[in-house]
């Protein structure tokens, strides 16, 4: 779990300035998204922001998607590393679907307010590369977090360029966020500007007012 004040070099970690960041933006109780599950370490960092992995009164809910069930079983077996033995009793939804599809399984936003939505785009370190996000889906799904996610909540998406498909999917996405009007979006981005191509870059948006046919 990422502890918010380790000695975790924030610079070069980008994951971990990213949910740095994040983790700015939650409060025990409040909803949340993890759009990538992966190994489950951003699910746990989420949680414990969202008063999920402790006693708290205020508990509140992570929704985790992934299309593998590999990336399923691994952050269920990090997630009872971590002395959470039943993930939805917890208010950690583990859910094997697209990203793309997200709507279909989350609380109705004008309901209840969801204030991040964190994408770590890529394949899964370690396994299977050809299993990958492609813009296909990350942008359409993008696109849905912005226009759920709470006034002043934040979007965050890393991105990477060190394969042809990430190259292509940085640069849509990236081309889509630089034409969200500035009067009701602020965009942040963070780019590696001396190491490899395999650096990832950082994209963080929130919304200033709520609006939510915008996109
Ligand atoms: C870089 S990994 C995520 C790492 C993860 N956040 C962690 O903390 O371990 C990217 C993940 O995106 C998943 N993925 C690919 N296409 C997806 C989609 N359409 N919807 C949701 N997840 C997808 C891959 O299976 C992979 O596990």
């Amino acid at each position: 779990m990422e502890e918010k004040n380790s000695n975790t070099n924030l610079i070069v970690k980008t994951t971990s300035l990213a949910m740095h960041i994040v983790s700015d933006y939650i409060r025990p109780g409040d909803t949340v998204v993890d759009c990538t599950m992966g190994n489950g370490y951003d699910t746990l960092s989420l949680a414990a922001a969202a008063g999920c992995t402790d006693n708290s009164a205020l508990r509140g809910r992570v929704y985790a998607f992934d299309i593998q069930q590999q990336a399923v079983d691994a952050t269920k077996a990090y997630l009872l590393k971590n002395g959470i033995t039943d993930p939805q009793a917890n208010g950690i939804y583990l859910i094997r679907d697209s990203h793309a599809e997200m709507e279909r399984y989350l609380p109705d936003p004008s309901e209840t307010e969801i204030s991040a939505f964190v994408f770590n785009l890529g394949f899964l370190p370690g396994k299977d590369k050809s299993v990958m996000t492609t813009a296909e889906t990350s942008l359409p799904a993008v696109k849905k977090a912005i226009r759920m996610v709470r006034q002043n909540g934040i979007v965050s998406v890393m991105a990477y360029t060190g394969h042809k498909e990430g190259e292509e999917e940085y640069a849509v996405i990236s081309e889509f966020l630089k034409t969200l009007p500035s009067k009701k979006y602020h965009v942040a981005y963070v780019n590696m500007i001396n190491q490899k191509k395999t650096a990832p870059s950082l994209f963080l948006i929130t919304p200033k007012v709520r609006e939510r046919n915008i996109l």
